[in-house]
C-alpha cells in the first residue's frame, strides 16, 4: 500500500517543495497538506488525485488531523506577530505532539530544524527550532531531525538589487570571504521526501545536517548573481553594527534583535560556526547556488 504522509504547515517553502517531490515519486504516496488557508494549495497539487488540502493551524491546534498518516513532516513556522518566539514554539510543538500521539498510525516524524538548534543559547530566533526539537524528539517510533543550511532562495533579493541602477548586492555575510552552508530547496525536497518514505535506518532520534555541494561566501554569492543576471554588481557589506538597521526594514521591531542574533551566530566567532564542518551523517545536495539563481532570474523575467 502506498504510504500516507501529512505535511504541516504545507505552505512553508520546505513543505511546498517536499510535497511537489512526493507527488512526483514513483511509489505514489498519498499526501495531506495542512494549510491555514487551503485555497493557497497550488493548483498542480489539487489536481493530483494523491493530494488533499485540509484546513489546520499549528498555532491553535485546530484541524491537525494526522489520522491514517504513516509519516508526518513538521516545519516549525516562525512568528513575526509580536508573540514571544519561545512561547509560540512551545505552543505549536505541543499541538503537533498531541496530534501525533492521537493518531496511532503515525510511525515516523520528520522534523525540520536548523544548524545550531542543538544549543539552548546564543542562536537568536532559532530557539524556535531548539524548542521544537526538544519537545518532539521522542513523539513517534522514529523521529528524524534535519538541519539544513541557508536556503539559496533567501538570496532572491540579490537578483532584484542586481537589476536596479546602479546594480549592488548588500550582504550580511562578513567578512566577505567567510563561507557559510547553503542548500537549494530542490535538494531539501529530495532529501526530505526520501526520508519520509524510507526513514533513516538509524536509532531514533536521528539528526543530520543538510548542505549543498559547497559553502558560499558573499564573494561567491556576488559571482553567482553576476552569472545569473549578466550584470556586474557592487558588493556592499553590512557590518555587524549596521545589521539592526539593515534588517529593521524587513523584520518587525519585536523580533529584530533575535533575528540579528541568529545572523551573528553564523559569523566568525558565532556558536553555529562549529556546525559548518561535515560529519559522518551529513547529507550533501548537488545543486549549485548559481543554478538556483539562474532559475529564479528566469522566472522573474517571465513575470
Ligand atoms: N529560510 C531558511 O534559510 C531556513 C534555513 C534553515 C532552516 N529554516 C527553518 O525553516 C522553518 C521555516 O522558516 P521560513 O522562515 O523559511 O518560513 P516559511 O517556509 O516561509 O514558512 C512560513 C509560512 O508558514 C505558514 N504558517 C505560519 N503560521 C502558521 C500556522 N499557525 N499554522 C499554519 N501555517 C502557518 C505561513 O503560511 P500561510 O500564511 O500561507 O498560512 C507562512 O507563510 C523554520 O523552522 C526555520 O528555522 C529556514
Amino acid at each position: 500500500m502506498p504510504l500516507r504522509i501529512a505535511v504541516v504547515p504545507a505552505s512553508t517553502k520546505a513543505g511546498r517543495e517536499t510535497i511537489r517531490q512526493l507527488l512526483e515519486t514513483e511509489s505514489k504516496p498519498f499526501v495531506r497538506g495542512i494549510y491555514r488557508d487551503p485555497s493557497k494549495a497550488p493548483s498542480d497539487f489539487t489536481q493530483n488525485p494523491n493530494f488533499e488540502a485540509t484546513k489546520g493551524d499549528v498555532g491553535t491546534g485546530a484541524g491537525l488531523d494526522f489520522s491514517s498518516a504513516d509519516a508526518v513532516f513538521y516545519i516549525p513556522p516562525p512568528t513575526y506577530d509580536g508573540t514571544d518566539q519561545g512561547e509560540w514554539a512551545t505552543r505549536c510543538a505541543e499541538n503537533v505532539k498531541r496530534a501525533t500521539q492521537d493518531a496511532t498510525s503515525v510511525k515516523r516524524l520528520l522534523l525540520f530544524s536548523a544548524l545550531g538548534a542543538q544549543h539552548d543559547h546564543d542562536i537568536g530566533i532559532l530557539r524556535l527550532n531548539h524548542i521544537s526539537d526538544t519537545i518532539l524528539k521522542d513523539v513517534a517510533q522514529e523521529v528524524i531531525v534535519v538541519r539544513p543550511g541557508f536556503f539559496h532562495d533567501e538570496f532572491a533579493h540579490a537578483l532584484e538589487e542586481a537589476r536596479a541602477d546602479p546594480p549592488v548586492f548588500h550582504t550580511w555575510i562578513t567578512p566577505v570571504d567567510h563561507k557559510i552552508p547553503m542548500v537549494s530547496l530542490k535538494d531539501i525536497a529530495k532529501v526530505c521526501a526520501n526520508t519520509l518514505l524510507a526513514g533513516s535506518g538509524k536509532p531514533s532520534p536521528h539528526c543530520f545536517k543538510l548542505f549543498g555541494p559547497r559553502h558560499y561566501s558573499a564573494l561567491d554569492v556576488k559571482e553567482a548573481v553576476e552569472q545569473a543576471t549578466g550584470r556586474k554588481v557592487e558588493l556592499k557589506p553590512v557590518e555587524r553594527d549596521q545589521l539592526a538597521g539593515f534588517f529593521g526594514q524587513q523584520i518587525p521591531q519585536a523580533h529584530l534583535q533575535e533575528f540579528v542574533d541568529m545572523v551573528i551566530a553564523v559569523l566568525p566567532g558565532g556558536i553555529i560556526q562549529d556546525d559548518f564542518d561535515e560529519d559522518e551523517s551529513t547529507v550533501r545536495g548537488d545543486i549549485e547556488l548559481v543554478d538556483t539563481l539562474r532559475e529564479l532570474a528566469a522566472k522573474g523575467t517571465d513575470k
